[in-house]
């Protein structure tokens, strides 16, 4: 990489999200710095780009990274994510997400740095009033993972009006799938996620899968999401960045705005892997709301941003070739 060129911050590129990020960037000719703790992520994900490994709370490295190179715009994807841990540890959660966000924008304000594009989440919308969601719904998060990521974006809200700072943040629904190319793909441990851990009891690395759930008020009584391609989310990260040359900030749902069940899911993955996944109905998981379906109208209208792939079986096959992988 050259010093003096313009360069992207990548913060978490080395987790499921990020690694897709960050490979567009480079396949469409940005140069990358890519920051993460490996905390949840591998760096073998980091494909692309120049890779530091460290903290969000490092003031000084990250000074150091600002002072070295040219940034001249940040995606912050670094945060801890998993809502079920957010209710067992709160304050890790808001600290990580909130204080280091806090941290990078206040570094990224020294140097003058006014461009952030935020991984935010359909969980700040929490209970939803209407089906489908659109970015206008009241934002009562049900979790402190969907309560710290809200705070980020007041933050972004309040920061862009009083500023020359413009960020976009991108509420995603449920990320799922894999790099056509299978050498990047979703990787948890431990793994919480509906597909990836339906594609394991495909593969005999478990048992079998327990439906959370099987009397929501849903068509077939389990919970409905709106499953987006990571690429798809990817490509609205460089979506954001054109955006950001408006000297706009705004905010985003990412989604198909099609909903599937949870056993239309398995049903998916039994026809995409061809093998018979063994399913047991166990109580409601806590914080799971029936249906979480995005209005995804407005990036398509602002963004010009729309969901390339809308055929589940299609998406589960993406992530299915990267699970064959993953071994
Ligand atoms: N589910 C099961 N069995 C499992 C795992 C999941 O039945 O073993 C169900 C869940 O109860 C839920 C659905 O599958 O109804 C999807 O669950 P995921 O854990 O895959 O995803 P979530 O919808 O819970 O969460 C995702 C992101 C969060 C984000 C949220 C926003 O992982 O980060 O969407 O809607 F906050």
């Amino acid at each position: 990489m050259k010093l003096g060129e313009f360069l992207i911050l990548v913060t978490g590129a080395a987790g499921y999200i990020g690694s897709h990020v960050n490979k567009l960037l480079h396949d469409e000719g940005y140069q990358t710095i890519v920051l993460d703790n490996l905390s949840n992520g591998h760096e073998e994900m980091v494909k692309w780009g120049e890779f530091v490994r460290g903290d969000l709370k490092d003031t000084k490295l990250l000074v150091s990274l600002f002072k070295k190179y040219n940034i001249e715009a940040v995606i912050h994807l670094a945060a801890l994510a998993s809502v079920k841990e957010s209710t067992l540890f709160p304050q890790k959660y808001y600290t990580n997400n909130f204080q280091y966000t806090r941290n990078l924008l206040n570094i990224m304000e020294k140097f003058d740095v006014n461009k952030f594009i935020f991984s935010s989440t359909a969980a700040v919308y929490g209970e939803p009033e209407s089906i489908p969601i659109s970015e206008t719904s009241s934002l009562k998060p049900i979790n402190p993972y969907g309560k710290s990521k809200l705070m980020v974006e007041n933050l972004l809200s309040e920061k862009s009006k009083s500023s020359d700072f413009n960020y976009v943040a991108l509420r995603y629904f449920n990320a799922s799938g894999a790099d056509l190319s299978a050498e990047i793909g979703e990787n948890h441990n431990p793994e919480t996620h509906l597909i990836p851990i339906v594609l394991d009891a495909a593969l005999g690395k478990r048992e079998k899968i327990a439906i959370f759930g099987d009397d929501y008020p849903t068509f077939d009584g389990s919970c409905i999401r709106d499953y987006l391609h990571v690429n798809d989310i990817a490509i609205a990260h460089l979506k954001g960045l054109e955006f950001l040359n408006n000297q706009k900030s705004d905010v985003f749902n990412l989604g198909i705005g099609k909903g599937f069940s949870v056993k239309e899911i398995i049903e998916s993955c039994e026809k995409v892997t061809g093998c018979e996944i063994p399913t047991t109905v166990e109580d409601r998981r806590e914080g799971d709301p029936a249906i979480l379906i995005a209005d995804n109208k407005k990036a398509e209208e602002i963004l010009k941003w729309k969901a390339k792939f809308n055929d589940i079986d299609e998406i589960i096959e993406s992530a299915y070739n990267f699970h064959k992988k993953l071994g």
